[in-house]
């Protein structure tokens, strides 16, 4: 996959799958942006880690995609300074296990709903026009096996992440008269990333034995998925959602 000269955009690199995509995007040739909301450590570390390989100089940013106004600010910041966007990945997301439904406050429950789907509604509000005008461009959003298949306490995730799944094959029909992919990859249970090392070690065992190849994903088997969707070789896929989970849906 060559993404030499590329501007990429991935929310959420401070860490875990984010980490992973922005590394393999700038191993690619890409020159990646890396946003971050709360981790500006994470962020430098990721940065950090793609000067140490000699890829594309990265730059880091501080977008929160819950905010609507900063999120177009951000952007509109990443575009002037590149002069382009050419790749989107919305990887930024929160998901924790709640109360069941009747006694889960609704405030609660919306919480990954704001983050999960309406932000990345956000970073595509902010970016789009740029590669629609452009007449290029490709969006890969992160899904979730969630947004597959039901887990219990976790009704807003799995809503979030298959709003998101219906969001991305609509858009792609939207945005395929000018260039522009949308594209999704949900992964399964993914090694060493902030959502997997919050699941207690018993339920992380009982997952664990509904995965077909019996083991957690590496975070950059995840990020090679979304490389592909990135890239042109994926150059006739749009609408569709690739999933990473080691068989566990199959
Ligand atoms: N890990 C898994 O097994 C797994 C499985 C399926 C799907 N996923 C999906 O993959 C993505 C990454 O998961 P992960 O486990 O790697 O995550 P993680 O390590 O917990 O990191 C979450 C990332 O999202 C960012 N973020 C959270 N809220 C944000 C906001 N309002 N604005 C901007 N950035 C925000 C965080 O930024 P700061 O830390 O800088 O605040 C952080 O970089 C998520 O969309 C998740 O749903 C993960």
């Amino acid at each position: 996959m060559d993404l030499t000269a590329r501007v990429a955009m991935v929310t959420g690199g401070s860490s875990g799958i984010g980490r992973a995509v922005c590394l393999r995007l700038a191993q690619a040739g890409a020159r990646v942006v890396i946003g971050y909301r709360g981790n500006r450590d994470g962020a430098d570390t990721t940065a950090q880690a793609i000067r140490d390989k000699g890829w594309p100089e990265p730059a880091t940013v501080r977008v929160d995609v819950t905010d609507a106004e900063d999120t177009q600010r951000v952007f509109g910041h990443v575009v002037r300074a590149n002069g382009k966007l050419d790749i989107l990945v919305n990887n930024a997301g929160v998901g924790q296990p709640s109360a069941v439904v009747p006694m889960n406050p609704v405030g609660e429950w919306a919480a990954s709903v704001e983050t999960n789907l309406l932000g990345t509604l956000h970073c595509i509000k902010a970016s789009s026009l740029h590669m629609l005008v452009a007449r290029s461009g490709s969006i890969v959003n992160i899904s979730s096996i969630a947004g597959r298949v039901g887990i219990p306490g976790l009704s807003s995730y799995c809503a979030s992440k298959a709003g998101i799944e219906g969001m991305t094959r609509a858009l792609s029909r939207e945005f395929a008269p000018y260039d522009v992919r949308v594209n999704a990859v949900a992964p399964g249970y993914t090694a060493d990333t902030g959502m997997v090392d919050r699941i207690d070690d018993k339920r992380l065992r009982e997952f664990l034995d509904r995965i077909a190849m019996k083991r957690l994903a590496d975070a950059h088997e995840v990020a090679n998925a979304v490389a592909f969707l990135a890239s042109d070789e994926a150059s006739y896929i749009t609408g569709h959602t690739l999933v990473v989970d080691g068989g566990l849906t199959a």
